[in-house]
């Protein structure tokens, strides 16, 4: 691995610990204007400080986030579908060109993959031919894995996905907490990370997070279940506490609620 690919890794994954809170708010790219989302700048600036990563689109990019700012970018590089789409919802291809990426100073790059539909071939070579533009730069991938309907967040699935995507290339891979998550960490030669998924009561949310950590997970790139919180301040740093302190989800959960007052 040569040095500017390693250095990116680093201001993703917080080397002092090997961990990493990934602040996930790249949802625009199909959802349009999410909840909590409406407005990416008031919603982000008082959570960045809490956050190793900044996971989003460059238009959000562009238009939110202040150019002098000092959290690394993680870019999405896949989309092509929206929500209303749904029975291709994740049919994804490449959306910014590997110049752009690096014209923006990213630090990592995310793109989609979609196992177990009739389009996953289209997702796995779009991830796979964006890798081989990113090896040559030393931009790590974060693949984002998903698998088909009906699949569900089953172990055997989201192995079977995140052991393709680092057989295929990626650097970190991302997929969904699910029981016996350790059976998918262990299968996977890189650093895995979790997404929050949908919005859930805080105290199981930090939970999840603990769980996944315990399991072997190196952080969490999460969105909804952080800035769609009743205080998404405080549901940061008790996330940052879990991944970065070795808190408990009870005293994560403290942290959340003690914020609040
Ligand atoms: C999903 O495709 C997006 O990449 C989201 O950023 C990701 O799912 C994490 O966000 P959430 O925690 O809201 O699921």
């Amino acid at each position: 691995m040569d040095w500017g690919m390693k250095n990116r890794i680093s201001k993703i994954i917080n080397p002092k610990d090997g961990h990493t809170v990934m602040l996930a708010v790249d949802h625009g790219y199909f959802m349009g204007p999410t909840t909590g989302l409406e407005n990416i700048k008031t919603m982000t600036d008082p959570l960045i400080k809490y956050a190793d990563t900044l996971m989003l689109t460059r238009g959000a990019l562009r238009n939110y986030i202040d150019p002098e700012t000092k959290i690394p970018i993680v870019l999405r590089v896949s989309g092509g579908t929206s929500i209303l789409n749904e029975n291709n919802l994740l049919h994804e291809g490449i959306i910014v060109d590997i110049e752009d990426a690096i014209r923006l100073n990213v630090s990592g790059v995310a793109f989609s993959i979609l196992v177990g539909q009739s389009f996953e071939r289209d997702t796995i070579l779009g991830l796979t031919k964006y890798i081989d533009e990113c090896e040559r730069y030393g931009i790590p991938v974060l693949a984002v894995t998903a698998v088909g309907k009906g699949l569900g967040k089953d172990a055997k699935y989201l192995s079977l996905a995140s052991r393709m995507a680092a057989e295929l290339g990626a650097h970190i891979v991302k997929t969904y907490y699910c029981k016996d998550f350790e059976k998918v960490v262990e299968t996977c030669p890189v650093p895995i990370v979790i997404a929050g998924g949908k919005k859930i009561p805080e105290q199981e949310a930090l939970q999840m997070a603990y769980d996944a950590l315990q399991a072997g997970a190196i952080g969490v790139d999460m969105g909804r279940n952080v800035f769609q919180s009743s205080d998404p301040v405080g549901m940061i740093k008790a996330v940052n506490a879990i991944v970065h302190s070795k808190y408990k989800p009870k005293e994560a959960f403290d942290v959340f609620k003690s914020n609040k007052k």
